[in-house]
């Protein structure tokens, strides 16, 4: 009998078809709602999520005690009780580098599309309101010659520094470690996190979400920042106070955002919603054709690896 698969969501062909072999369901295209997940993922030996699900003890359990192996389709996997699947013999993985340049992309387009006002920009020409050329129309801060601090210095971040140099932006970091190969071939210099969001013009948060960086930047970090300042999360929405941001950015007191995650995703703190100088991005950091199809790989792939009982490529426990 071929083991059982779940795959929590709709995901590109290009990871089914490493899936050819099992018993594979493929649960919805949006989200499952919980009593469907945790009816759905009985008896499974693997389960193929994505960011939208939330695996913890009870859907293991739910599973079984066949479940081997949980693959999400994502670098962070906030999403998974790792502790528990540990404690059950689960393996987790997760989908690291394959997303690396297109979350960076990603940051580099909310970054340039806050400072230069392009969503205020669009809504403006669509709602018919543009009559004319203007002098002081729509004018925002160059991101070229600027200081970028980067937040989080993986992946990701030292991506965006590269992007940043050919910019000519000058990056900075903070990060919980120092990485002095990727300081002296990236150019960026390590500050402490007050000096980096005193010192920038551009702030792009490229953090795990985990207890320590929750609310990594509230009412306090955001005071430090310049008032013509320029604030990007691509990580995770709890990373950011979202109703102190939206404060923030009410009173003027920074220049502007570009956000693609929230706090309580698909909700949007309304405030938000409602002010010009913020560009709101519904979580496609890594929605490019090729990355998710290799991101949908590699999580079948790891999934694959698992139940033949071999090493999966990108284990985060185990
Ligand atoms: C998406 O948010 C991811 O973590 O890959």
């Amino acid at each position: 009998m071929p083991e059982k698969v779940l795959v929590t969501r709709e995901i590109p062909d290009a990871g089914l078809r490493l899936l050819e072999g099992f018993d594979v369901t493929v649960l919805s295209e949006a989200p499952p709602e919980r009593d469907v997940l945790l009816e759905a993922v009985r008896g499974a030996a693997g389960i193929l999520p994505t960011v939208t699900e939330r695996i913890d003890a009870e859907v293991m359990d739910a599973a079984g005690e066949g479940l081997k192996v949980v693959t999400n389709m994502a670098v962070g996997y906030d999403n998974i009780d790792v502790e528990a699947a540990t404690e059950r013999g689960v393996v987790v993985t997760n989908t690291p580098e394959v997303l690396n340049e297109t979350t960076a992309d990603t940051a580099f387009m909310l970054l340039l599309a806050a400072a230069r006002r392009l969503g205020e920009a669009e809504r403006l020409l669509r709602s018919g309101g543009w009559d004319a050329w203007g002098p002081k129309q729509l004018i925002g801060p160059d991101v070229w010659g600027k200081r970028l601090g980067i937040i989080g210095f993986g992946r990701i971040g030292q991506a965006l520094a590269r992007r940043a140099t050919g910019f000519s932006m000058e990056p900075v970091y903070h990060d919980q470690y120092r990485n002095e190969d990727a300081e002296r071939e990236l150019g960026a210099q390590y500050l402490e996190l007050d000096e980096l969001l005193e010192g920038c013009d551009f702030v792009s948060i490229h953090t795990p979400l985990t207890p320590e960086t929750t609310h990594l930047i509230g009412t306090e970090e955001l005071r430090k920042m310049k008032q013509e300042a320029v604030l990007v999360n691509t990580s995770r929405g709890p990373v950011v106070d979202e109703a102190a941001l939206a404060d923030a950015l009410a009173e003027r007191r920074i220049f502007a955002a570009g956000l693609d995650v929230y706090e309580e995703e698909p909700k949007v703190h309304p405030k938000l919603l409602e002010l010009e100088n913020v560009v709101l991005a519904p979580h496609i950091g890594s929605a490019s054709i090729e990355t998710r199809d290799k991101m949908a790989a590699l999580a079948a792939e790891n999934l694959a690896a698992v139940l033949r009982g071999e090493q999966p490529k990108t284990p985060i426990n185990g």
